[in-house]
């Protein structure tokens, strides 16, 4: 058996070598990453994506100071099936004393397969904590933070970054945590000024390849096979991450893996309602109701699309989803997307 030996501020503990899941991953060729996303990526949209190709998935962002303090509501947010491995839960935080609480009761009542920290969001309710983007450009104490999440569980632990965030640039981020045991490092390809607009910046992935030897996941406008490709030949990552071209259209997954999926109209209805059932079987009610704004995603650029939208954002139940998409849809005038 392997050991790890992991240290601790005031003592060294010895863990069994961590199971990493991205090196498998990276052996089998490239990797599409369900990137998180808050009040998306849930157990139900994460399943959907899993069962149309994406190789792993990421949770929500959850709040590692929630979880030292309050934990009930988050841990029931991180639940996830076991179809969904591997899954990796996102933290966000600043304190390094956080991170280490709900790393250890993220691995314990979870269980995942990785733990993610987010050094990118740039909302400002986040940045005020001195949290994901904001933590980025504090590069001694973004180390701290990884190693206080590093020493407290025995998974492989991964970071989420902007391409810069103020005078801190990926490069420099890893340059600072180059001797820590990170698996998997995602870089979105636009600053932290850039919030979700503009193009991202594929120069500064290729070079972070030079200082990361871990699997490297480019992330930042992807919304088709075209794109996917020409991102991983531009900067040479080992994968790409994958948000909003997700919604509404998680078969992209399989699109970039060269299985080109004839989806009609129909077939989009199908899997709007299976995703439907599912966050209704997870969440009840309330499932039914963050489903809107996916159901408005999946009928997006279809000729009857605002007409569809104006229904979909007033559904409650299962069976009015249904017979919206399904059994009244029969007035779609050209179906085509
Ligand atoms: C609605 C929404 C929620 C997001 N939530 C998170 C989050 O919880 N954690 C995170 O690291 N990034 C989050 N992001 C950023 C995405 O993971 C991704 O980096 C960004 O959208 C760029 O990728 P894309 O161009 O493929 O959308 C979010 C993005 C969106 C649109």
């Amino acid at each position: 058996m392997f050991f790890y030996q992991g240290k601790t501020s005031d003592f060294t503990i010895k863990m069994k070598k961590r199971q990493d899941f991205w090196k498998e991953l990276k052996k089998r060729g490239k990797i599409y990453a369900l990137a998180p996303m808050a009040g998306v990526t849930d157990s139900a949209f994460r399943q959907i994506c899993k069962s149309y190709g994406a190789d792993v998935v990421y949770s929500e962002m959850a709040s590692a100071t929630a979880l030292t303090f309050n934990p009930k509501e988050t841990l029931d947010m991180l639940k996830f099936e076991k179809m969904e491995r591997p899954y990796v839960v996102q933290l966000f935080g600043s304190k390094p004393e956080h991170f280490a609480v709900a790393a250890k009761l993220v691995a314990k009542k979870i269980k995942p397969d990785g733990i993610d920290i987010n050094f990118g969001c740039p909302v400002k309710k986040v940045q005020k904590q001195h949290a994901g983007a904001s933590l980025m450009s504090d590069l001694r104490l973004s180390k701290k933070v990884i190693e206080a999440v590093l020493e407290n569980a025995n998974l492989p632990v991964s970071v989420k970054m902007r391409s810069a965030s103020g005078k801190i640039d990926a490069i420099k981020f890893l340059k600072n945590i180059g001797n820590l045991k990170v698996s998997a490092v995602m870089i979105h390809g636009r600053t932290m000024a850039q919030g979700h607009a503009g193009e991202a910046d594929w120069k500064i992935i290729r070079e972070a390849r030079k200082h990361f030897r871990g699997v490297l996941l480019a992330n930042g406008g992807i919304t088709s096979a075209e794109d996917a490709r020409a991102m991983l030949e531009k900067t040479g990552a080992d994968g790409a991450g994958i948000a909003r071209g997700a919604l509404g259209r998680p078969w992209i997954f399989k699109n970039i893996k060269n299985k080109k999926l004839k989806i009609k109209n129909e077939d989009v209805f199908k899997i709007a309602l299976k995703h439907s059932r599912l966050a209704y079987k997870l969440k009840g009610k309330r499932g039914v109701i963050e489903m809107r704004k996916h159901l408005c995603w999946y009928v997006s650029g279809m000729s009857n699309a605002s007409e569809l939208r104006r229904e979909l954002v007033k559904v409650e139940k299962i069976n009015k989803i249904k017979s919206i998409l399904i059994t009244d849809n029969k007035k779609i005038l050209n179906p085509n997307i």
